[in-house]
C-alpha cells in the first residue's frame, strides 16, 4: 500500500503505535512488554527514549499498576488465587474432583495447581511454565506432575479410562498432532515413577469445565497449608529459582 492509499499520516501511526504499548496513569507510564503486542500479531516495542519525548513530564510505572488489583506486601498463593488468576472454576474443579476421588493430597494440590500457567501467565506450554512457578515450593511429585500434564493429555490411557479428549478435537481439528517434543516427553513420562499423579490430572481435568459448579477455594486452605511452603517474606520475595515469576505477575507493565 502506498502513502496515497493510506490516509494516516506517520505521526498518526506513531501516535497509534505509542497508545498500543502504554497507558498513561496520571503521572506514570505503564508500557506493554514485547509479548502482549505478539498476540495482536505485532512485533514491536517502544524505545525508553522515544516513549520519554513523547511525555516529557511522566515517569514509567516501577512498581504496582493502579489498574490491577492490589497485592499485599508479603502476598501468599490465595493472594495470587484471588487477585491475579484470571479464572478459577476450572483449577478447583478438578481439584474437587479430585478430592472426591479420594486422591491424596499431592494429587489433590496438583489438580488444583496444574493449570495456573494458563490462569495467570500464558496458555503456549503452560504445563511448564506453572511447574517452574510451583517447583521451589512443593514436593516434586507434584510440580512434575504438573509439568507432565502439558504432554500427557494428549494421549489417551485405557487404564484409567482416559481417552483423548473430545474438546481437542473441537479446538484444534481432527488432524491435529502433538509437536514431537511432547511425543519425546510423553514418552519419557510414560514409565517415570510420578506417572499416574500426572495422568489423574488429565482424568480430573476433562470433567471440570461445568462454569455452573459450585467450587469454594476455601476447600483447599488447609491442603495448601500442608503442601505448598509460603515463603515467610511473601511469594516473589524469597530468592527462590521462580520469585521473579511471581514478582512479574505482580507487577506485569513495570518497565524494568
Ligand atoms: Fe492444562
Ligand atoms: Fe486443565
Amino acid at each position: 500500500m502506498n502513502e496515497h492509499a493510506n490516509p494516516q499520516t506517520l505521526s498518526e501511526r506513531a501516535d497509534e503505535l505509542e497508545e498500543h504499548i502504554m497507558h498513561e496513569l496520571g503521572e506514570r507510564i505503564a508500557t506493554k512488554s514485547v509479548l502482549f503486542g505478539m498476540a495482536d500479531g505485532k512485533v514491536e516495542m517502544a524505545s525508553g527514549p522515544a516513549l520519554k519525548a513523547a511525555n516529557p513530564d511522566k515517569y514509567f510505572l516501577m512498581g504496582a499498576d493502579p489498574r490491577l488489583p492490589k497485592m499485599p506486601d508479603k502476598p501468599t498463593l490465595i493472594d495470587f488465587f484471588n487477585n491475579r488468576f484470571a479464572s478459577l472454576n476450572h483449577l478447583l474443579q478438578s481439584a474437587t474432583h479430585a478430592l472426591k476421588g479420594g486422591h491424596n493430597e499431592k494429587v489433590v494440590l496438583a489438580c488444583l495447581l496444574h493449570d495456573i500457567g494458563v490462569a495467570s501467565f500464558i496458555r503456549c506450554d503452560h504445563g511448564y511454565w506453572g511447574a517452574q512457578m510451583i517447583e521451589p515450593y512443593v514436593d516434586e511429585e507434584v510440580s512434575w506432575a504438573v509439568r507432565m500434564h502439558q504432554a500427557l493429555r494428549f494421549f489417551p490411557d485405557p487404564s484409567v479410562g482416559y481417552e483423548y479428549p473430545e474438546m481437542y478435537i473441537k479446538y484444534f481439528g481432527a488432524d491435529y498432532r502433538p509437536e514431537p517434543y511432547i511425543v519425546a516427553e510423553y514418552e519419557r513420562a510414560r514409565n517415570h515413577k510420578y506417572y499416574m499423579t500426572s495422568r489423574m490430572i488429565t482424568v480430573n481435568d476433562i470433567y471440570s469445565f461445568d462454569p455452573n459448579a459450585k467450587v469454594d477455594l476455601n476447600d483447599f486452605v488447609d491442603i495448601i497449608g500442608r503442601n505448598f511452603k509460603q515463603p515467610k517474606e511473601g511469594l516473589g520475595f524469597d530468592n527462590s529459582p521462580s520469585s521473579h515469576m511471581w514478582r512479574t505477575l505482580m507487577w506485569p507493565t513495570r518497565f524494568l
